[in-house]
């Protein structure tokens, strides 16, 4: 990658993604887009443009403009408010990943898509989950995660587009907060810890899902990206995941840095069913074995690393 666009800026992983992208090509070499303009780093470190991914023509003329060579298409709606507004999330994940393929192509560009683990669905074999096995998700992000990943290995196979992806877990970080995922408890557990001592989950006791700290996840993308292509199998879709854990297994990560830690639990139906519909553990070889995929954070790793951070930036508020 040289020249690269990333739609999404704005979001849990696009806050990172761009100024970490910008410390390694130059700040100058990485236009965000999102549709809003927010102050902060995305903004301001780097060029930025207000663009909707579902606007071909305005993505076709930023690619032309700044000879882009590679797009980073992270724009899109999570899981559980996939669920309240499934129309919506069809709109933003599969048109704008349409529309983004279909104006990278005559351009020569490549595209970085990100998969996840709501690729899987209830019959998909749910430990350690093959890289290629049954997909029939249960929710409308899983089956634009699942068309996503089959239009990008179209585009490959057909046109020879350069099109690459992730099958991301659940995602833990501490500068921007997800926003309508499943797995988010799994971040805001680690800001209650830290301000109040105590979390209530909304996901049950038992519910074990892939996660993986962001360093390990933006290290991912550009190891992925980078990768020698001859060497790839897989494209579009590969199964990466640092860490599984359920409610209790965080707790008692959390308890060996905040020993009083208190969890209590008040499910929510909707974002269970969501949980017990996604795996339990995936296998990552074939990531480790076409790319060299090597997440750096375990569960106390990461928990030791989150809390010092939250609990700086509580105090840097104080
Ligand atoms: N973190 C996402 C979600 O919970 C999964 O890709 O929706």
């Amino acid at each position: 990658m040289k020249k690269i666009l990333v739609t999404g800026s704005n979001g849990q992983i696009g806050v990172e993604l761009v100024p970490y992208l910008r410390k390694i090509y130059g700040s100058g070499n990485v236009v965000a887009t999102a549709r809003k303009k927010v102050p902060g780093p995305v903004s301001e470190g780097g060029p930025f443009e207000i663009l909707d991914v579902r606007d071909g023509n305005a993505v076709g003329a930023l690619l032309d403009r700044e000879k882009t060579d590679s797009v980073i298409n992270l724009a899109g709606v999570l899981s559980a408010r996939g669920e309240s507004d499934p129309q919506t999330a069809w709109d933003t994940n599969m048109n704008g990943l349409y529309i983004t393929l279909e104006a990278a192509r005559p351009r020569g560009c490549a595209l970085f898509f990100p998969s996840s683990i709501a690729a899987f669905g209830p019959n998909t074999p749910p430990k350690n989950t093959p890289q290629d096995t049954i997909q029939r998700p249960s929710t409308m992000y899983g089956v634009t995660k699942v068309a996503g990943e089959l239009l990008c290995d179209y585009y490959h196979l057909k046109y020879g587009m350069d099109t690459r992806g992730l099958r991301f877990p659940g995602l833990i970080s501490y500068e921007a907060l997800p926003g309508g995922g499943t797995t988010d408890y799994a971040v805001h557990i680690y800001y209650d810890a830290a301000s109040r001592g105590k979390y209530t989950s909304y996901i049950a006791r038992g519910s074990f899902m892939d996660m993986m700290y962001m360093p390990d996840a933006l290290d991912a993308v550009v190891r992925l990206m980078e990768a020698d292509p001859s060497k790839l199998i897989h494209r579009s879709a590969f199964n990466i995941s640092a860490m599984s854990f359920d409610p209790e297994g965080i707790a008692e990560s959390i308890k060996k840095v905040i020993p009083n830690f208190e969890l209590s639990y008040d499910v929510d139906p909707v974002r269970q069913a969501i949980a017990d519909s996604w795996p339990d553990s995936l296998d990552c070889s074939a990531a480790r074995e076409e790319w060299g995929f090597a997440p750096k954070y375990d569960l106390d790793a990461m928990t030791r690393d989150m809390l010092d951070r939250v609990m700086y930036a509580a105090d840097m508020q104080r």
